[in-house]
């Protein structure tokens, strides 16, 4: 048994070349012109098609009670749709709620996903609280293969860590050798604007943009640069939206602190303006950071050719319109946060960056899967197409034309902030080291395959 693939043009992100692929077992192990498929191997022609390696999500929320709710998605369905939309590793955020034990936390983050997830995937271990024997448990998840953890300088009184926390995360993570994943939006300034803006009765979903002003999330990222100047400990900003917050990343990287960014497809193509709609339909844009002025697109796309951002996720966080996102109708800080985007993130990026000339494919490789793979401790295991790597590719077929729309989607969730958004292209196959799992839009795997990824140390 085995699998070839036939005739692809092979992209990664520094080649390309025309060249079959022979998978035997997990792995790739050949790749050259001409490759024979013993009898019983599954052939799968790739004529006219792209060969990319796996793409990596590195940021989801599967599971994730927020807000007084739970985000819609299992870890069957979120990463069904995942592999539809050619992601084959997803990075889910572990967000234990600060009464919980962090081990109580992980525990439960992998029992959820255990036999349910059907697309490969780690944890960013939400460092949510930090007291007691926090550090002693955090050490021993850490060594269980979760090599990066996250906090939230936003979300006082759920998941937020105050300074003295921080510091503490911080510290260890540059013991550790982990890197620190971080949301950035100061909490108070988030907090005293909610009030003033209410109190003045702004009520509606507009009002969310408004207490969380593109200095906000600056200050954020100048905080956690502070900080990890102090200590010495690399970090990942997350869900980065806009050049002020831009700016004071490159400023730290400019001073030696070792900053990643990470943007999102929806601050890549969706703006302000699309929360602030008519009625309460603007409550499907609603997320943290809000979407940004148009202008900020052009800064975001420019800041990935240049490689100032390194990654493009998702931030998956999907909660229904008609109940959950209704929750905040007369109030918009009760709205759930989140835009759910992981089945069609690349399909997007590869449409609105890559067609419309804003990214080479190279470029597109590296931010949607080899530069996560190389961050989080997956490469080349993960995010490149060579003999030994995990059999992960998609075949991509750019001849596809197609809409976007809640009623064909795989993801668990009652809209799509993309209806009727045109794509030009779409996995024609995904496979999951060496089995197929999507053809045509189709999931056709067996269910549950997805594999927990023990991630090896970082390099001293
Ligand atoms: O609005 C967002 N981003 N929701 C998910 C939670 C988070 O902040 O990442
Ligand atoms: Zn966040
Ligand atoms: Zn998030």
């Amino acid at each position: 048994m085995g699998l070839l693939i036939r005739g692809g043009d092979i992209v990664t992100g520094s080649a390309r070349f025309r060249a079959d692929i022979w998978c035997e077992g997990e792995t790739i192990s050949r790749i050259g012109p001409g490759l024979e498929a013993p009898p019983g191997a599954e052939v799968i022609d790739a004529e006219g098609k792209f060969v990319f390696p796996g793409f990596i999500d590195p940021h989801t929320h599967i599971y994730l009670p927020f807000m007084g709710t739970y985000a819609k998605e299992s870890y069957e369905t979120g990463t069904m749709a995942a592999l539809v939309g050619g992601t084959t590793t997803i990075f889910d955020m572990c967000c234990p709620s600060k009464a919980d034990r962090p081990e109580d936390g992980y525990a439960l983050w992998r029992e959820k996903s255990r036999e349910l997830a059907c697309c490969d995937y780690s944890f960013h271990m939400g460092v949510t609280r930090f007291d007691g024997d926090s550090a002693e448990q955090l050490r021993r998840i850490v060594a269980d293969g979760v090599q990066s953890f996250k906090v939230f300088l936003a979300y006082r009184g759920a998941f937020g860590v105050n300074d003295e926390e921080l510091y503490g995360a911080l510290r260890l993570a540059r013991e550790l050798g982990v890197l620190t994943c971080a949301h950035c939006e100061n909490e108070t300034l988030v907090a005293e604007a909610q009030a003033e803006l209410l109190a003045r009765g702004i009520t509606g979903p507009e009002g969310h943009y408004l207490s969380r002003p593109p200095r906000v999330e600056a200050e954020g990222v100048h905080h956690l640069a502070t900080f990890a100047e102090m200590t010495g400990a690399p970090i990942y900003i997350v869900h980065l939206s806009c050049l002020e917050a831009l700016e004071e990343a490159v400023r730290a990287r400019l001073r030696g602190v070792r900053v990643s960014v990470e943007t999102l497809i929806q601050y890549l193509t969706l703006d302000k303006t699309m929360a602030e709609g008519p009625g309460f339909e603007g409550a499907k844009y609603v997320m943290s950071p809000p979407l940004r002025d148009r202008a900020n697109q052009d800064v975001l796309w420019n800041a990935l050719r240049q490689g100032l951002v390194q990654t493009v996720a998702t931030d998956h966080a999907p909660f229904d319109f008609a109940d959950q996102k209704l929750m905040g109708r007369d109030d918009f800080t009760k709205i759930p946060n989140g835009i759910p985007a992981l089945e069609d993130r690349i399909n997007l990026l590869y449409t609105y960056g890559v067609r419309r000339g804003r990214m080479d494919l190279h470029t597109f490789v590296e931010v949607a899967s080899t530069n996560a793979a190389k961050l989080f401790n997956l490469f080349p295991r993960k995010g490149t197409i060579q003999p030994g790597a995990d059999a992960d590719l998609v075949v991509y077929d750019p001849s596809y034309r197609g809409v976007i729309s809640a009623r064909t989607q795989k993801m668990n969730v009652d809209y799509n902030a993309y209806e009727g958004w045109f794509i030009e292209g779409r996995p024609a196959v995904v496979t999951l080291r060496g089995r197929v799992m999507v053809r045509d839009g189709g999931f056709v795997g067996p269910k549950g395959q997805g594999r927990f990824l023990q991630r090896p140390r970082s390099e001293p």
